[in-house]
């Protein structure tokens, strides 16, 4: 089943790509192009980084008995690797400490020293984790019933915002609103008037935040910067064929598609093309 929603949702971006492959990157009014830091992963998705080891951890489709699987990747090193002791390991969180891995029966934690999920550390309750997100608690979403759930104090409740509200994706500001993707858009639950107000109405893949809290959004086709003044989004780079996100410590955007991780780095020249096919939207 789960299969079937990651086909559903990176179906448009199959079509995106043969439309032509978009060399420059358009970003902060300067022209970037993209680094490909890890190739010949399949449909990689679920990105999260720990900036304290700078350790990328995301799933791919494995097609074997598990359709999904964790891996780790080294920003330092290069040294890429499957995590094991996770059944269908799908979602990625960090914590400033910790690393939560969510799959098929429930989340762990990553040990670093044996690079395999802690078995002791099994948080069994909710199974078939989609997608987690930390902030002040371990926020996740459960597939098929896209419920929202927080883990805090060693105790699961649901989310009380969105008791009957489906959540595919969930990311929460510093302002503690909540942002959240289902497949009617993507809505700000807003905690001082317990309002949910449409924000974005592209087919969300991934939620990011940088080292200062700020939250991101990445859909087939454009990664989006959330302004939490305005409380909008404002589009930030258009890239084809994304499939989630991460910011790393320096504040680069990196990003995977169908068969890569990449980074955003900046570029010489000047991107008139991708500029003028910018403004016009
Ligand atoms: C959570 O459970 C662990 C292990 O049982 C225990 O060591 C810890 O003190 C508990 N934390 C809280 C906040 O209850
Ligand atoms: C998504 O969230 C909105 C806002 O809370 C809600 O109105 C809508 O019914 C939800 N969609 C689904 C499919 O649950
Ligand atoms: C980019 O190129 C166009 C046309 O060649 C030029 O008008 C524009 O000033 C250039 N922009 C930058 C930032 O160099």
């Amino acid at each position: 089943m789960r299969i079937f929603i990651v086909a559903i949702l990176l179906a448009v971006a199959e079509t995106a790509v043969t439309a032509g492959v978009r060399k420059c990157i358009w970003m902060h009014g300067k022209n970037h192009k993209r680094e490909v830091l890890l190739d010949n992963i399949e449909s990689p998705y679920q990105l999260a980084i720990d900036r304290d080891t700078n350790t990328l951890f995301f799933s791919f489709t494995a097609r074997t008995d598990e359709m999904f699987k964790t891996a780790y990747f080294s920003l330092t090193t290069g040294r890429y690797a499957i995590v094991r002791g996770i059944r269908g390991g799908f979602a990625n969180a960090v914590d400033t400490n910790t690393v939560y891995m969510g799959g098929e029966d429930g989340i762990y934690t990553f040990d670093y020293a044996t690079k395999t999920a802690n078995a002791s550390s099994h948080i069994k309750e909710k199974v078939n984790v989609w997608q987690m997100f930390y902030k002040d608690g371990l926020y996740f979403t459960t597939y098929p019933e896209e419920k929202a759930y927080v883990y805090k104090n060693n105790r699961t409740v649901e989310v009380s915002a969105l008791q009957n509200i489906k959540a595919m994706l969930i990311a929460v500001t510093n302002e503690n609103d909540i942002l959240y993707f289902n497949s009617s858009g993507t809505f700000l639950y807003t905690r001082n008037d317990y309002k949910h107000t449409l924000k974005n109405d592209d087919i969300a893949n991934g939620f990011a935040t940088d080292m200062n809290g700020n939250v991101y959004m990445s859909s087939q086709n454009v990664i989006y910067y959330f302004n939490e003044h305005s409380q909008e989004f404002e589009r930030l780079a258009k890239i084809n064929d994304v499939y989630g996100i991460a910011i790393d410590s320096d504040g680069k955007i990196i990003y995977a598609s169908k068969k890569s991780i990449n980074r955003v780095i900046p570029a010489k020249g000047n991107c008139t093309a991708v500029l003028n096919s910018w403004k016009k939207k």
